[in-house]
């Protein structure tokens, strides 16, 4: 299957097999893949909790709005997080880094407000989603990118402390009487034209 096969076959699933389990080794080449996501000057300020414990998952479940059914029958919960704590974070991770990094840094946060600056950050962390959605298909995984979450609540369940859930992303193996599956619904987008230009 060629790339363009696979994004056109990728799906979100609303309805998860919870019986059918996830090999490990998926797991742990998505946890290596997620580490290898681009961000702007390699800033890296994120956080990937994998949540495999039903205990865990289901305390998480409980405060995922409309997700809830989702993430109980899914095999693995993601949940990415960013650096909250600017002053933990350039101690701990930016200050590792190459001397004209750790400058363009040191400037990102001088001209910048601390607002904006968290909303740069963020936007690197969503990179990581796009990476994770299209690597859990190329793996023959279903998944589920997900706001719908009570980032506070979960802030509070897995004890963070320097980083701040964002979202979350559900991967598993999509139930077949999930009616999100594309023989069901197609793929629905803008057509080609009113979002390409070609100049
Ligand atoms: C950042 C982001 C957040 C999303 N949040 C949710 C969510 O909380 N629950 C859900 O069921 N789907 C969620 N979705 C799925 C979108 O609704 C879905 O990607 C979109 O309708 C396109 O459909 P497709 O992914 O099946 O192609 C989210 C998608 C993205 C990219």
């Amino acid at each position: 299957m060629n790339i363009l096969e696979l994004i056109e076959k990728r799906y979100t699933a609303k309805k998860y097999n919870a019986n059918k389990e996830i090999p490990q080794e998926k797991i742990e080449d998505l946890k290596q893949i997620l580490r290898l996501t681009p961000s702007s000057i390699n800033i890296q300020p994120w956080k990937f909790t994998f949540v495999q414990n039903p205990e865990m998952k289901s305390k998480l479940a409980s405060v995922s709005m409309h997700n809830t059914e989702k993430i109980n029958q899914a095999q693995l919960l993601v949940v990415f997080s960013v650096a909250d704590n600017l002053d933990a974070f350039e101690n701990e991770v930016v200050n590792e880094f190459p001397q004209f990094r750790k400058e363009m840094f040191h400037k990102i946060k001088t001209y910048n407000s601390e607002a904006d600056l968290k909303i740069w950050l963020a936007k690197q962390v969503y990179i990581a989603l796009g990476v994770g959605l299209t690597a859990s298909a190329a793996m023959g995984l279903d998944s589920t990118a997900m706001e719908g979450i009570e980032t506070d609540k979960y802030k509070t369940i897995l004890n963070m402390k320097d980083y701040k859930p964002l979202f979350a992303m559900a991967v598993g193996y999509g139930a077949e009487e999930d009616a999100n599956r594309l023989e069901v619904t197609p793929k629905s987008r803008r057509v080609l034209e009113d979002v390409v230009e070609t100049i």
